[in-house]
């Protein structure tokens, strides 16, 4: 049975460009604690998608000669293609043009309309195509030229007043309440640094948000004013509840049970759409709110946000050639903090692989199995009597907490950091067990059985607390262990208790799982 529902999203990406690292970087956290949950025994929904309505599409379509359909239909197989190159297991992949993101934004809307939450009025103001973001006068910023540009991506604005009128929504009216979801809700915005934006943000005071757009017609339609098309946001925040079933008939129970869902993991330039109008907008529809909206921050490579358009935009495949799948989602989630901003490069990812990867677990398993094959013929030694109380056994048997908690803080690095801790005192231990000694001795032919034990017993557990960060390479430790599938595991903490690993099962040696890498010889990128 399972214990409940646990769920999780990213962003639904932008579908005018192939998924770069920095999208891939809340993708692969969002799979990671997908995996942990669902090693914890929850029954996981894990959303992601692409946004494939508004004008910066309609307008890249254009540039390259498509329809929008088009444009999008040839795009979105490199989403799913990326994604299956980094071994995210999604339950739901929602592209905003389904039929059912139709029927869900309808629904959502009708329904706030029906209640009185939106009017029609004038619409006049400053656009940024590029965010997708009306900005008041005072927020935007002056180029060289004297334009006004966005304040985020520093592009020109266009003032928009077609004379158009368009729906509103009545976001003024949710600035108290708001404010006292926020108190009540503590955990609601993550980190605190972006929670403490915020607050200050809606304390400012909240505008009406224009929902609709008459001007052009790349959208979903408004089902009450023809001609009308919905903003994009107020069309792809709603991919989060179609995801799970909303506007579904047939899954109307799924959704019930699944919704409010933990996560929205997005990164912080968008923390304002989540933490502002989607709960004002759920609270307007008379919905629950998700508990915790967590803004991750900017991959930045030379000090700067890595993106497409700066040109410094390596592709994910590029560096999953160079050091395997399981590598790179290790080196994002161990060495940038989530919820900070991280710079990255080949050389600090050629250190981690080699000292965390190469030099300390793969070497460890290579060292273990070597000397199972050498001194016990490749089989898993008996534990004799007294060989539980030992230095590896004290770390793991209180592993699971150190984990759990980092885990409950959204903190990957230190939970990579508290298994790596495990790796590193078990190769300690076989230097200062020194089971090449002790086989000279026939006497201590036991405590030579206790060490190589204790080792594989540790290994099986490391190999569960990295799964959800490198699931191909537990999965393969598992195998050369001669244990079942590690994907099948329900309840983590009971899989990790001590001495589980049964003897006289044959062990795998096999090729290593991280060869050494050298920063001046790497293969091409
Ligand atoms: N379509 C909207 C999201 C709608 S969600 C209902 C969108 N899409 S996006 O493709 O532009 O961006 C998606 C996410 O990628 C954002 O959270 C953004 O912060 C993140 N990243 C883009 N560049 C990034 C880095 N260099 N580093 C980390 N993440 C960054 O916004």
């Amino acid at each position: 049975m399972p214990k409940g529902t646990f769920g999780v999203t990213t962003p639904i990406y932008y579908i005018n460009a192939a998924p770069h690292l920095g999208t891939a970087y809340t993708t692969v956290a969002a799979d990671t604690i997908a995996r942990y949950e669902r090693m914890n025994g929850y029954d996981v929904s894990f959303v992601t998608g692409t946004d494939e309505h508004g004008q910066k599409i309609a307008e890249t379509a254009e540039k390259n000669g498509m329809t929008p359909q088009a444009w999008c239909d040839s795009l979105a197989p490199a989403f799913t293609d990326a994604w299956k190159t980094l071994d995210i297991d999604y339950t739901n992949f929602v592209r905003t043009t389904e039929d059912r993101q139709t029927r869900a934004v309808q629904k959502f809307w009708q329904g706030l309309y029906d209640a009185g939450w939106l009017y029609k009025s004038a619409y006049e103001g400053w656009y940024c195509v590029h965010e997708e973001t009306y900005y008041a006068e005072s927020d935007l910023e002056k180029n060289e030229d004297g334009e006004f540009v966005c304040p985020d991506c520093k592009r020109p604005v266009r003032y928009e007043s077609s004379g158009e009128e368009n729906w509103f929504f009545k976001l003024s009216e949710f600035q108290d309440k708001l404010l006292a979801f926020y108190d009540e809700h503590p955990d609601f915005i993550r980190p605190v640094s972006r929670r403490n934006e915020i607050v200050s943000f809606v304390k400012g005071g909240l505008q009406d948000l224009s929902i609709s757009r008459s001007s052009f017609d790349w959208g979903i339609p408004v089902p009450w004013d023809e001609g009308h098309v919905f903003y994009v946001w107020a069309d792809a925040l709603i991919a989060y509840l179609t995801g799970i079933g909303y506007g579904d008939p047939e899954r109307e129970a799924e959704f019930d049970r699944r919704w409010p869902i933990q996560y929205h993991f997005v990164g912080k330039d968008i923390t304002r759409f989540h933490c502002v109008i989607w709960p004002a907008m759920l609270m307007a529809a008379g919905m629950p709110i998700t508990h915790t909206v967590f803004g991750h921050g900017f991959l930045l490579t030379k000090g700067e946000k890595m993106s497409k358009s700066k040109g410094n935009g390596l592709m994910p495949a590029d560096l999953v050639r160079v050091f395997g799948v399981d590598a790179y989602r290790y080196y994002f989630m161990s060495d940038v903090q989530f919820g900070h901003d991280g710079s990255i490069s080949m050389e600090r990812m050629v250190q981690v692989y080699n000292a965390d990867l190469a030099n300390t677990w793969g070497n460890l398993v290579s060292r273990v199995t070597n000397m199972t094959t050498k001194y016990f013929e490749g089989r898993v030694p008996e534990t004799p009597a007294g060989s539980e109380d030992n230095p590896l056994r004290e770390i793991a048997d209180t592993l699971y907490a150190e984990y759990d908690a980092c885990m409950a803080e959204v903190d990957f690095t230190g939970a990579a950091a508290a298994v790596q801790k495990l790796a590193s005192r078990v190769n300690l231990y076989v230097e200062e067990s020194a089971p090449w000694t002790l086989a000279k001795d026939p006497a201590r032919a036991d405590e030579l059985a206790a060490v190589i034990y204790n080792c594989l017993e540790a290994i099986r557990i490391i190999a569960l607390y990295m799964a959800p960060f490198m699931p191909n390479t537990s999965a393969e430790v598992f195998r050369r262990l001669g244990l079942g599938e590690i994907a099948d595991t329900t309840d983590i903490q009971e899989a990790t208790a001590w001495g589980q690993l049964p003897a006289s099962v044959a062990v795998e040696v096999g090729d290593p799982l991280f060869p050494r890498l050298d920063v001046d010889n790497l293969p091409e990128l």
